[in-house]
């Protein structure tokens, strides 16, 4: 048995490639452009083993995924691929439109001349397992209740444009053609290997650099935040029980507000790695807000507990922590991602903040 993964070599695709290779002996099949995301040296401890094949390429080349599909007859696909920084999509939409609306339809269409080949149990078990995110619901005011799978789809930056638009060219390849689609919504991740362009990872590695935090606006926007090895069980168990055509919602039970994560983030790094200069948080600085900044995301995340028993394992409090040990023990990693491309970001985005 195999499974086909995109884009397992960003952060949450390795985290689920690692995760999974831990736990069971089925192969997986990963395939991953290497934008400036996507990083070998996430999976190094998977080198020389068989059941990891990495294939180098673009999800939006169809003669590439046929063959793989030809090839190694997975039993379901799974859909992390995407350009997933909405600040980036911001300052150039492109790639967001190619990758996350060109490459999940390529994806959907190559799945189902593929699965239209399918015969019996093969064809019965396959699917094709999408993952997205709550950003496609859009903002929630103060107190409103958290996003079911049935809330509207009100998506407000380019990037949650883009996998708004993915998410309804699946369920339309499921409605139309019968294509047995998973969907799944999640909330904010963080853990091991987050790249630093993205809150937490960024906080800690200018923390440790002594650089400033920059928090946009008040800072008092509001996120739902999970650790990201209890999103790939959250996945895993989607895949395994899930039922076709289904959307479950994936979350932390745990909004904070950014300005409240940040200071989180500066209290341990006082205590695991103390700053002779003072207490981190002296680096907080506030910066211009993000154009059209959603406000509050929250998950409902009764609807997978209900069917699927699954609830995160890790609080934040303990997720947080490991976190931030992570980083503190891998600062090669951190080295090698931080290259000239990163440094460039950084002056795109902050130099006129
Ligand atoms: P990431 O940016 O860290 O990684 C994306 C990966 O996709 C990289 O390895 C990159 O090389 C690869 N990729 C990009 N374009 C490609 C292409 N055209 N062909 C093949 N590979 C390509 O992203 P992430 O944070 O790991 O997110 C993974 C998925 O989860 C995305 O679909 C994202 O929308 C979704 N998601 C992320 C979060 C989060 O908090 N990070 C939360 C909910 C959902
Ligand atoms: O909600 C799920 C989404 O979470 C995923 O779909 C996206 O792929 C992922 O990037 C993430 O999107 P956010 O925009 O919420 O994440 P980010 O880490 O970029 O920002 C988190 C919050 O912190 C957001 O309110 C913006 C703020 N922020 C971010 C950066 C990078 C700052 O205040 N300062 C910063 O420098």
């Amino acid at each position: 048995m195999t499974l086909l993964v995109t884009g397992g070599a960003g952060f949450i695709g390795s985290n689920f490639v690692l995760n999974w290779l831990a736990q069971n002996d089925e192969r997986l099949v990963n395939l991953d452009a290497l934008t400036y995301a996507g990083n070998l040296q996430n999976l190094a401890s998977l080198q020389g083993d068989a059941r990891h094949v990495f294939v180098h390429g673009d999800i939006t080349d169809r003669a590439l995924v046929d063959r793989l599909l030809a090839e190694h007859r997975p039993r379901a696909l799974v859909h992390f691929a995407a350009e997933s920084h909405v600040d980036r999509s911001i300052h150039g939409p492109g790639a967001f439109m190619k990758t996350n609306v060109d490459g999940t339809f390529t994806l959907l269409e190559a799945a189902r001349a593929h699965w239209n080949t399918l015969q019996g149990d093969e064809k019965a078990s396959f699917r094709f397992h999408h993952v997205s995110t709550d950003e496609v619901y859009g903002s929630l005011a103060p107190g409103a209740p958290a996003f079911t799978e049935t809330h509207p789809y009100e998506p407000n930056s380019p990037y949650s444009a883009s996998k708004a638009a993915s998410d309804h060219l699946v369920r339309a390849w499921h409605h139309t053609y019968g294509l047995p689609v998973l969907t799944t919504n999640c909330s904010n991740n963080y853990g091991p290997y987050h790249f630093p362009e993205k809150l937490i990872p960024l906080m800690i590695v200018n923390a440790l650099a002594g650089k400033p935090l920059p928090v946009y606006g008040d800072g008092r926007q509001i996120r739902d935040w999970l650790y990201v090895g209890d999103h790939c069980s959250a996945i895993r168990a989607v895949l395994a029980g899930g039922r076709v055509g289904e959307v479950y919602n994936i979350g932390g039970w745990n909004e904070q507000a950014n300005i409240d994560i940040v200071n989180i983030v500066c209290g341990l790094l006082d205590e695991l790695r103390p700053d002779p200069a003072g207490p981190y948080a002296r680096l907080i600085t506030y910066v211009k807000d993000r154009p059209g900044h959603d406000r509050r995301y929250a998950i409902d995340a009764r609807k997978i507990e209900r069917e699927l028993g699954w609830r995160p394992a890790e609080t934040f409090t303990t997720g947080i922590r490991k976190t931030v040990r992570w980083y503190l023990e891998n600062a090669d990693w951190v080295a090698n991602v931080q290259s000239g491309g990163y440094r460039d970001w950084l002056s795109q985005n902050y130099s006129a903040r």
